[in-house]
């Protein structure tokens, strides 16, 4: 495997196929498609049947669509969202780009929100709780739904993970007030950049309306940036990587010719320039391809999960708890070790690019903590499922036979150190 050009890779364009990267390379040429048009709209569409969410407006990233919903909800300045940490920072930003406070739970070894932790962190300024459904595990919505209903709190569900995801026979998405959704370039399905803002009454439901159409769209030099991504990543840096892909995809997203998933600006807490915008025409067309593939996407996840938890079973690793209560999508089937970081560097040298979500209470690590407002200490169990934890790929490109050169390493690695 070690020999091999093109890494087994947990995150460079997970999703991506063939016909996407033919369809991404024949809009590159078609300009007139890029920013103006319906697929938005059939976007939008066919997201509402698949999922059952009664209103949904796409974005050009789950970031915007976040600002879309908290604008919606017209909290005064300074009001606090309770969210868990054990994060990434583009969930805590929109909160701080609105004026609002970032209140950190603690989270559970479901990696999702801590109910008793909670329970603990709520104050008189408290108007709404957002919860993640972390790697596409759903969170206990009976009993945060039952809370917020008892504290007159709004719920928010940040289902950038978890698309397909259901509790209880219902999918998620459809238990909060609002939800937003992801399709950014390592999420359940991918237009590199994109999202979709959720909401359940029709008055929300408008003001998110107005929002989005306020927001404007991309301008064509970022659209452009999206399209190639595809296109370099599949035909020229991933069959290259091991000799010289992985300095070509440095100086692509140097020099701007590939767009980062994190601007730095944003670890400062910042906004690019870039956010809030609507979903461009040429990105909607990528996303309902995408979207056509959801459940082969996600049975192939379940299916890869079942081979780790079957294969690994006698190793001394930390298994992710199975949903009890519903249906998750494993977009990462993410395992506990207290070598986390040793087995990830050892993988890396074998071109095995497990991943390492999340490093930190919020992510990326080199994201200042007291911009985004977390008190380290505060979330302990957060912090340390950061030191150990980290993710096998489950997703379409990887296939059982790399799937199981994946689990080999691991438990090779499990008899020699235990
Ligand atoms: C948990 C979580 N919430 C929200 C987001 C924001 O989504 P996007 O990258 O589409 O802005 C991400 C992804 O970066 C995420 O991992």
């Amino acid at each position: 495997m070690s020999n091999s050009f093109k890494p087994i890779s947990i995150s460079l364009s997970p999703n991506t196929e063939k016909d996407d990267v033919q369809l991404a390379w024949k809009l590159l040429f078609e300009s007139d498609l890029w920013v103006n048009g319906k697929a938005p709209e059939e976007l939008e569409e066919v997201f509402k049947k698949k999922t059952g969410v009664k209103h949904a407006y796409a974005f050009n990233s789950g970031r915007s669509a976040l600002m879309a919903v908290l604008d919606g909800f017209k909290f005064e300045a300074g009001s606090e969202i309770l969210m868990q940490a054990f994060t990434c920072n583009a969930a805590v930003n929109p909160i701080i780009w609105a004026g609002l406070k970032p209140v950190y739970v603690d989270c559970n070894n479901n990696y999702n929100i801590d109910i008793e932790d909670l329970k603990k962190k709520i104050t008189p300024k408290s108007r709404a709780v957002m919860v993640q459904h972390t790697f596409g595990q759903p969170c206990d919505l009976d009993e945060i739904v039952e809370f917020c209903r008892e504290k007159k709190l709004f719920l928010i569900e940040d289902c950038a993970h978890s698309l397909g995801a259901a509790y209880k026979g219902k999918n998620i998405g459809t238990f909060g007030d609002a939800s937003f959704f992801s399709f950014s370039r390592d999420k359940i399905i991918s237009c590199v950049y994109g999202g979709m803002a959720v909401a359940r009454n029709k008055e929300l439901a408008e003001r998110i309306a107005a929002f989005q159409n306020r927001a404007g769209y991309p301008d064509r030099m970022w659209i452009e940036q999206q399209l190639l991504h595809p296109v370099l990543m599949n035909r020229i840096i991933l069959p290259s990587y091991s000799i010289f892909g992985k300095y070509l995809l440095v100086m692509f997203q140097k020099s701007r010719i590939l767009s980062k998933a994190i601007h730095w600006q944003e670890k400062k807490g910042r906004k690019p320039d870039y956010f809030p915008r609507r979903m461009p025409n040429a990105l909607a067309l990528l996303c309902l391809k995408q979207l056509e593939k959801l459940e082969r996407f996600n049975a192939h996840r379940q299916e890869l999960a079942a081979f780790y938890y079957r294969d690994l079973a006698d190793t001394t690793l930390s298994m992710p708890p199975k949903a009890v209560d519903g249906i998750a999508t494993y977009l990462r089937f993410t395992v506990r070790d207290k070598d986390a970081r040793e087995i990830i560097n050892e993988a890396w040298r074998r071109n095995i690019l497990i991943g390492d979500w999340y490093t930190s209470p919020i992510v990326p690590n080199d994201t200042q903590m007291d911009k985004l407002e977390y008190v380290p200490g505060s979330c302990p169990n957060a912090e340390k499922l950061a030191r150990e934890t980290f993710n096998l790929p489950t997703h379409i490109n990887i296939s059982e036979i790399e799937a199981k050169a994946v689990s080999d390493f691991i438990k090779h690695y499990d008899k020699k150190h235990n």
